[in-house]
């Protein structure tokens, strides 16, 4: 997919006040600092399009850009964030659970899982959680420029290990760096597949 245009839409705590659900969506979530927005930001091909940060806890809205004109990215806060308080993390997972829920467009939520870490217990409960709400998800392992080649299939193998145990097949997943690029085409292919654009 060749991105033409890529803008900013609005961001909210809303999924009343999100744009008209017309055209089909695509949503980016998991672990605070996992690389939602830098991943978004390599997508789309826009250094400053999604705000990004060392810190965890950057992104606290439901962002919406327009692509192409075609369909919508989201960018979501990350989950598992423990230095905000409780009662604004029971906020965010409130709304966002409201946004994947009732997300009429929704076509595929993203996880994103770093791809150093062997499988985290916050992220198989979100999964299944997805699964068990009927919300549509693939895998997206993130900063893999940090490993070489023998670690990745390593952590990959123990991802599917695990998910096996859960489930007959593994959802697609796609391996990806922010840094190199690496995954760019294939996440996006994997967009036009599903919009049959
Ligand atoms: P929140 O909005 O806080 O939930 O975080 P996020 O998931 O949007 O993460 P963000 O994109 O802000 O990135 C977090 C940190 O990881 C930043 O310091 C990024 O530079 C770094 N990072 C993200 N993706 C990659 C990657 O592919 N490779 C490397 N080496 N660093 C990355
Ligand atoms: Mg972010």
């Amino acid at each position: 997919m060749i991105i033409h245009s890529a803008d900013f839409v609005i961001s909210n705590t809303e999924v009343e006040k999100c744009p008209a659900p017309n055209l089909p969506e695509y949503a980016f979530i998991g672990r605070s600092n996992v690389g939602k927005s830098s991943l978004i930001n390599m997508l789309t091909n826009h250094k400053k399009l999604a705000k990004t940060s060392g810190k965890p806890g950057k992104t606290q809205l439901i962002n919406h850009f327009s692509i192409n004109k075609e369909w919508y990215l989201v960018d979501l806060p990350g989950y598992g964030y423990a230095k905000t308080s409780k009662t604004n993390r029971k906020m965010w997972s409130k709304f966002i659970d409201q946004y994947l829920l009732t997300r009429e467009n929704l076509m595929n939520t993203f996880v994103l899982i770093d791809s150093r870490l062997e499988p985290q217990k916050i992220d198989l409960d979100f999964m299944e959680w997805c699964a068990s709400n009927g919300i549509p998800f693939s895998m997206v392992f993130t900063k893999t420029d940090k490993l070489s080649k023998v670690e990745i299939d390593k952590n990959i193998a123990a991802y599917k290990r695990r998910m096996l145990k859960q489930w007959e097949e593994m959802p697609p997943y796609f391996v990806t760096s922010s840094v190199s690029s690496k995954g760019r085409e294939e996440v996006l292919d994997y967009v036009e597949e599903v919009n049959g654009l």
